[in-house]
């Protein structure tokens, strides 16, 4: 019988550690949300210490998303693992994960610990955790660059402290496949208490072997695989999460392992994470990049209208790919939308269903064919269950090579009240964010990031709709947004009034919160 790999998931986590990837609490939400429709087994919500909102994002993630275990991340001390357990308590099933170095490197000079001091600390605070939560995790970080003697004795110590997993880190990205395989081999053959533990791997991506270290590591006998949504992490990332499952569902015949997660699940995954994060994933990505399964090569493609198989080893149905052109126009009706959203993953209320109706009978006046992608472009962008401070009620835009581009923009307020403003600005879209700015009194807000691309590649036409993103920071935090529309300015005013409604959105509960 196939062996059952659990998948834990730190996209909140490690994920949330790539440069640019921070995500705010509703976000983190609607993405831990995800992960447990996905399956994952753990989800490691967040470093709980590491600041306020940390901590609110993964007590928020324990309270509300339930069928799944909910980890934090400490360092070997006391105060972390405080922390963490205060977060991670109201959850179904809490998991405390910890964490000490255990390579000469890092011993010396990052800690400036002996190899005594380590074991004692790891053994030590093992123990304080289990006090506090049945289910806990050590890793030892920089594991691949530990010796081999001093990692089976520290966990041999914190298995019998009561650790109930460990986990070993491929921290900087530098083993290789079968030197991998062969240190789990290892460990589960000289570590007396082993049996009592899951082996847990962790690898980073610096040298593009993240996924195949994990399935080495798992070919070995390990038996959990920590990886991230879109392979995002610290520096070159994690292992991708979607590209583990993918590798044991294809081959499935070479490793005889199976996971919990519903693969069809997979495509939309990953679309929620860019979102949240602001960050795309390269066209080429495995499994989940736009291209992964795009035929270009007339050879390619006539092989493919032959047979599938000729050129594709897994379906774009098995990661739910949205694929077909919608057979709806606007003269469809609300039943045959609301099943095109059911096919697509998404349950929606009565009120919410009438609201996206109407955005699609918009879309599908502008637009010739509706893709599924356009549909799940719009609703995904929507789901973020942020209400609306601010709302684009329409702009007029004026803009030239030779003249200074102007826009009069006018919102609607959460009263029902307009506002209108009008600003200049180098091009439509920099006068038209410069326009709301002067209506929400945005003068502190910086814009950060933005990007906009085709939502389906493969729609060439000129109604295609474009996807804006956009990153805006104030008093050091950030916030995400994101806008769809077939006019880039509209998407992109749209991206902006999304996050700066996230914004409003955060502070007021924040205020809330600590009014009470
Ligand atoms: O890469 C690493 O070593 C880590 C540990 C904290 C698990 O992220
Ligand atoms: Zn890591």
């Amino acid at each position: 019988m196939a062996r059952q790999i659990k998948i834990f998931d730190t996209t909140l986590r490690d994920g949330e550690q790539s440069p640019g990837c921070s995500m705010n609490l509703q976000d983190k939400l609607t993405v831990a949300e995800s992960l447990a429709s996905l399956g994952v087994d753990i989800i490691e919500a967040g470093f709980a210490i590491a600041s306020p909102g940390d901590f609110k994002s993964v007590q928020a993630i324990a309270r509300n998303i339930r069928g799944v275990t909910v980890a934090s991340l400490s360092r070997a001390l006391e105060k972390d693992i405080d922390a963490s357990w205060e977060a991670i308590r109201d959850a179904e099933s809490p998991r405390i994960h910890t964490f000490l170095a255990t390579s000469p490197l890092h011993m010396e000079y990052k800690l400036k610990k002996t190899p005594d001091q380590v074991y004692e600390q790891a053994v030590a605070m093992v123990a304080y955790a289990r006090n506090l939560c049945g289910d806990v995790e050590f890793s030892l970080e920089d594991a691949s660059r530990s010796d081999l003697q001093f990692m089976y004795r520290v966990i041999e110590g914190v298995i019998a402290a009561g650790a109930s997993t460990v986990n070993i880190p491929d921290t900087v990205g530098y083993a290789v496949p079968e030197e991998f395989a062969a240190l789990i081999h290892s460990i589960r053959n000289n570590v007396p208490n082993i049996d009592k533990a899951v082996i847990s791997v962790h690898c980073h991506n610096d040298l593009g072997l993240g996924v195949a270290n994990s399935l080495a590591a798992a070919m070995a006998g390990a038996d959990q695989i920590e990886c991230t949504v879109n392979g995002l992490g610290e520096r070159a990332g994690n292992a991708a999460l979607e590209e583990i499952v993918m590798n044991l569902y294809t081959r499935k015949e070479y490793y005889n392992m199976t996971t919990r997660i519903d693969s069809t699940k997979l495509w939309q995954a990953s679309k929620r994470v860019s979102k949240a994060t602001g960050v795309r994933c390269q066209p080429n990505k495995a499994v989940v990049g736009e291209n992964a399964f795009a035929h270009e090569s007339g050879i390619h493609q006539h092989g493919v209208l032959a047979n599938r198989a000729t050129y594709e080893i897994m379906t774009p149905e098995s990661i739910g790919l949205p694929h077909n052109k919608m057979v709806l126009g606007k003269h469809s009706g609300s039943h045959a939308f609301e099943e095109r959203l059911s096919y697509l993953g998404y349950r929606v209320s009565e009120e919410r269903l009438k609201e996206l109706f109407d955005a699609f009978k918009n879309l599908a006046d502008k637009k010739k064919t509706v893709s599924d992608r356009d549909i799940d472009a719009m609703v995904g962008g929507s789901l973020r269950g942020i209400p609306e401070a601010f709302k684009l009620d329409r702009f007029v835009i004026n803009s030239g090579s030779s003249i200074t581009a102007t826009s009069v923009v006018r919102l609607e307020l959460r009263d029902g009240s307009k506002v209108e403003k009008v600003a200049i600005g180098d091009g439509p879209v920099d006068a038209s964010l410069n326009a709301v700015d002067k209506i929400i009194g945005g003068s502190e807000i910086k814009l950060e990031d933005y990007s906009l691309q085709i939502v389906d590649a493969t729609d060439t036409g000129a109604d295609a709709q474009g996807e804006t993103h956009v990153r805006i920071s104030r008093d050091g935090r950030t916030w995400n947004g994101g806008g769809v529309s077939t006019d880039i300015v509209e998407s992109s005013i749209m991206a902006y009034l999304s996050a700066i409604n996230a914004m409003l959105f955060e502070l007021e509960q924040e205020k809330t919160r600590s009014a009470s």
